[in-house]
Formats: structure tokens, sequence, C-alpha cells
């Protein structure tokens, strides 16, 4: 039996035959919106944001664990490899499942030398894209509304996704501009 770690859509939407699932968490890595995506929640030329994972000692992403029997196992893979091929690799890592038990995992991470990556901006320029993009899975505002509201039913915290699901709201609160852009200024 095998395990596959989600974080990010795969907490909501594994779309692939499990046996198992539990919340789990991973030491040492933090989620993060610095993702492109351009085949999902965005298209070439004006990409969403998603998550990754990026390496911070002192974080804890909570998420899904799912068991795969051994007899799907490849095929199980063989599909996420397809879904998550917008620059995501494959590793394996340590987790924490919820009751204490240690798993061995299976997680897709997107690193910063693949070519959709994004890297880190102000939560205020990372939630104007996440209003505006849309691709083949939905709305990118779906993803991290979603995100948020699974971490909230399994009684998670996440800073950087409350931080900017909340962003969100006040943004579509606020009365808008019709002067002003997101984009920014020629030049
Ligand atoms: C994941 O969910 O674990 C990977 C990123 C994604 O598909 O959203």
């Amino acid at each position: 039996m095998r395990w596959i770690f989600g974080y990010g859509s795969l907490v909501w939407r594994p779309a692939f035959e499990h046996l198992e699932r539990r919340p789990a968490r991973l030491r040492g890595w933090a989620r993060r919106f610095w993702q492109g995506s351009t085949d999902h929640r965005g298209v070439p030329g004006a990409p969403g944001r998603v998550v990754t994972l990026v390496e911070a000692p002192e974080a804890t992403t909570a998420g899904m664990a799912y068991r795969v029997s051994d007899d799907v196992f490849e095929a199980v893979i063989a599909k996420l490899d397809h879904r998550e091929k917008g620059g995501y690799e494959r590793r394996v890592v340590a987790l924490e499942a919820h009751g204490g038990a240690r798993l061995s995992a299976l997680v897709y991470l997107a690193g910063p030398s693949n070519p959709h990556y994004l890297g880190p901006a102000a939560a205020d320029r990372i939630v104007a894209q996440i209003d505006r993009a849309r691709g083949p899975s939905g709305p990118n505002d779906e993803y991290l509304l979603r995100l948020e509201r699974w971490l909230r039913d399994v009684g998670e915290r996440d800073a950087h996704v409350f931080e900017l699901a909340a962003a969100l709201r006040r943004r579509r609160a606020a009365p808008r501009d019709p002067r002003a852009s997101d984009r920014p200024p020629p030049g």
C-alpha cells in the first residue's frame, strides 16, 4: 500500500481511486500560491495562481493523505502525472497523520526552476490575479476559496491561504474605480 499527499486541489478533488484518506501534516514545508497555472486555473498569457510547497524549517502544511492499493498505484500515478504536468514533480516526504502515525507519501511540488513558476508577490497582487484568472478547470477564486473551506472544515490554519481569502473578500466588497487597473504601468 502506498500513500499520496495532497495540499491543493487534491484535498477537495482527488479524483483517483483510494482505499482511505486521513488529514495529515507535512513539517518543514510551507504552502504558497506561487505556481502559475495555464492548464487548470488560467490560460497561456493569463496564468492563474495555484499552490506549491517551499522549504521552510518552521512551517507545517496540512493536507490529506490518501492510501492507494498497489494494484492501481501505477495507474493513479499516470493520471496524476498528467493532471500535475504544469510544472510539478514527484517527491517522497514523511508525514504525520491525524492520530500521530508516521507515513511516507508521494507529493507533487513545483520548484522555482519550472517554466510556470511565478514566485512571491504582495498579497493584493496575488489576489488581483486570482480574481480575474479562469481556466479549463474553472475560475481561480474557486481554487483559493475551496482550499480555505477545506482548511476550516478540518480545523487547520494556514496564514497565507487565510490572508489571501480575506483579501479577496475585501477586494470584492470594495467599490471599484473604473479607471483602476491591476496591471503594472507600462515601461
Ligand atoms: C496538490 O493538490 O497536492 C498539488 C497541487 C494541486 O493540484 O492543486
